[in-house]
C-alpha cells in the first residue's frame, strides 16, 4: 500500500482548478507535517494556508514551473492549483531547519495524495516578490511552496533510458514522464 501510495505521488502542474480546497482540509495536510519527524525536535515550521483566487494568483505568480519543459510556461488559467500551503522557517524558534521542510512537504502531499488529491512542491520561488505581496515578517524565511488540486494530468514514471538523461519530458498527448534511475545504480554496497 505505501509503494502505492509513493508510485501515485507524483509532482502534478495541471489541475482542475475550480475543484475548491477546503480550509480544514489544508490544515489537516499541515496536522500531518506536525506529527513529522524534525531535527531536535525544535519543530521550527511555520505555515501560510491559501485557497481563495486572488492569494492564489499572488502566489502564483511568484513561482517557475518545470524547468525542463523549456517551451511551457507553467499551468494555464483554468488549470492552476486551487490552493497553496507555504512552509516557512521561524528564525525565532531555531536556527537551523536540517531537513525539516522536506519531511513536511513529503508527509503534506502524501496524505493530499490519498486524499484523491494531489501537488508539488516548488522550491524555485520569487521570495522577495512573495513575501511582499503576502507581507510576511523577515523572521521568517520562506523555504517551499506546496501547489495542491485535483490533478488534471497523467504522470508516469520510467527507467532511465540509455542516454542517461533524467528530464522529465511531455508527450503529444499531454502525459508527463519521469526517468527514475536503476535501483541497482543507487546501492553502493550491501
Ligand atoms: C526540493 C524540491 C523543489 C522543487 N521545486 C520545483 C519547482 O520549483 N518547480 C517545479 O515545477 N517542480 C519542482 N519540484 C518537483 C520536481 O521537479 C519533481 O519532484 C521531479 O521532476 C520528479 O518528479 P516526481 O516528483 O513526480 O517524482 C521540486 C521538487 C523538490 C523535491
Amino acid at each position: 500500500m505505501m509503494e502505492d501510495l509513493i508510485k501515485s505521488n507524483r509532482s502534478f502542474r495541471r489541475f482542475y482548478q475550480q475543484q475548491a480546497i477546503a480550509g480544514e482540509t489544508l490544515k489537516k495536510l499541515v496536522n500531518l507535517a506536525r506529527l513529522s519527524a524534525s531535527a531536535a525536535n525544535l519543530q521550527p515550521l511555520k505555515y501560510i494556508l491559501a485557497s481563495e483566487p486572488p492569494k492564489n494568483a499572488a502566489i502564483f505568480s511568484c513561482l517557475a514551473w518545470a524547468g525542463y519543459l523549456t517551451d511551457w510556461p507553467g499551468p494555464a488559467e483554468g488549470e492552476r492549483p486551487a490552493a497553496y500551503i507555504i512552509i516557512l522557517h521561524d528564525r525565532e524558534v531555531a536556527k537551523e531547519v536540517w531537513c525539516d521542510h522536506g519531511i513536511a512537504a513529503q508527509s503534506m502531499l502524501l496524505g493530499a495524495r490519498a486524499m484523491g488529491l494531489g501537488g508539488c512542491m516548488l522550491g524555485s520561488i520569487k521570495k522577495d516578490q512573495l513575501r511582499e505581496l503576502l507581507q510576511i515578517p523577515n523572521r521568517y524565511e520562506i523555504l517551499l511552496v506546496i501547489a495542491l488540486g485535483k490533478p488534471k494530468e497523467t504522470v508516469v514514471l520510467e527507467e532511465v533510458g540509455p542516454d542517461g538523461s533524467i528530464k522529465y519530458w511531455r508527450d503529444d498527448d499531454g502525459v508527463h514522464h519521469v526517468p527514475k534511475r536503476r535501483l541497482e545504480d543507487l546501492i553502493l554496497g550491501e
